[in-house]
């Protein structure tokens, strides 16, 4: 959220994540903090707790779960076992960190894997699975809905967030800023609806939320104003720049609706692919 990195994804940027003034950045930017790291807010999981049909026997894969933030939120809130895949060792320690804190340790396990490999585990190993504001950084989402695919069990629900979604013009100095953190694809209206398609699973839900993408990161803009000194002194003046930069340019292209944030609900074949 603050003054993250340029060279190497999220990855420096999580280090850091759960220091007092990230958390009191969070605090101010959010209005409450579950340890997100992307668009999402508290009650919007807690509508997609719901969607998922999470129950506290499900067994629920994040995918690119960050520091573990909504992956512990929904596990604290339904009492259900969980899994979440990422790529950033900093951010799977600080997510352990957090559920240990959160006292659902037992029921979480992380594993770093990247999502552009096949996942890691049985077919139908799981009940639901998410993933949030991370799809855009998959270099080949198709096969990663087939793996999602084929690790859920039969009729089980996949929610998703793309921030990435092409509704409008979007000229070249508005990509480039706003993709600082490394591989970043956008993608037209009826991408993602057809490439779930192909991957066996039924749309059931597509919800606009790009209004979410303009209030946070107002609100995180407006955190980080306020603490640009301390910010400055922690990871310089290029760093804050940067990252001003990138949530003025969220801002303005979801006021625009030229980018768009978009929820799916989908649900895996009657017999999980694979
Ligand atoms: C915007 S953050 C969202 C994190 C989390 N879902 C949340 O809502 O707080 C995107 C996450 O995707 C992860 N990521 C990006 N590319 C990935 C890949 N190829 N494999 C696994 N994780 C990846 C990043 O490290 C980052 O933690």
């Amino acid at each position: 959220m603050a003054n993250e990195p340029q060279a190497d994804g999220y990855e420096s940027f999580y280090r850091e994540f759960d220091s007092p003034l990230m958390r009191r950045l969070r605090r101010e930017a959010y209005g409450e903090d579950i340890g997100q790291h992307s668009w999402v807010g508290s009650e919007e999981l807690r509508a997609d707790i719901h969607r998922l049909g999470l129950t506290s026997s499900s067994r629920l894969l994040d995918l690119g779960c960050g520091p573990c933030g909504p992956l512990t939120f929904v596990v604290a809130s339904v009492g259900c076992r969980a899994t979440g895949l990422e790529l950033s060792p900093s951010a799977l320690k600080v997510g352990r960190q957090r559920a240990a804190v959160l006292g659902v340790d037992a029921l979480v396990s992380t594993r770093q894997a990247d999502l552009n490999q096949p996942l890691p585990f049985e077919s139908g190993s799981f009940d639901a699975a998410m993933s949030l504001d991370v799809v855009l950084h998959v270099r080949d989402r198709s096969t990663l809905f087939l793996e999602t695919s084929r690790s859920l069990s039969a009729e089980a629900k996949f929610l998703f967030t793309d921030a990435g979604v092409i509704t409008g013009a979007v000229s070249n100095e508005e990509m480039r800023r706003r993709s600082p953190h490394g591989f970043t694809q956008f993608v037209v209206t009826g991408w993602n609806e057809r490439l779930l398609e192909r991957a066996g699973f039924r749309l059931l839900e597509v919800e606009d939320r790009t209004e979410s993408v303009s209030r946070n990161a107002s609100g995180r803009l407006a955190a980080m104003t306020a603490h640009r000194a301390e910010l400055e002194q922690a990871s310089g003046a290029a760093a804050f720049e940067s990252q001003r930069e990138y949530l003025e340019t969220a801002i303005e292209l979801s006021q625009r609706r030229a980018l768009s944030r978009i929820m799916y609900l989908a649900q895996a074949p009657a017999r999980s692919a694979g």
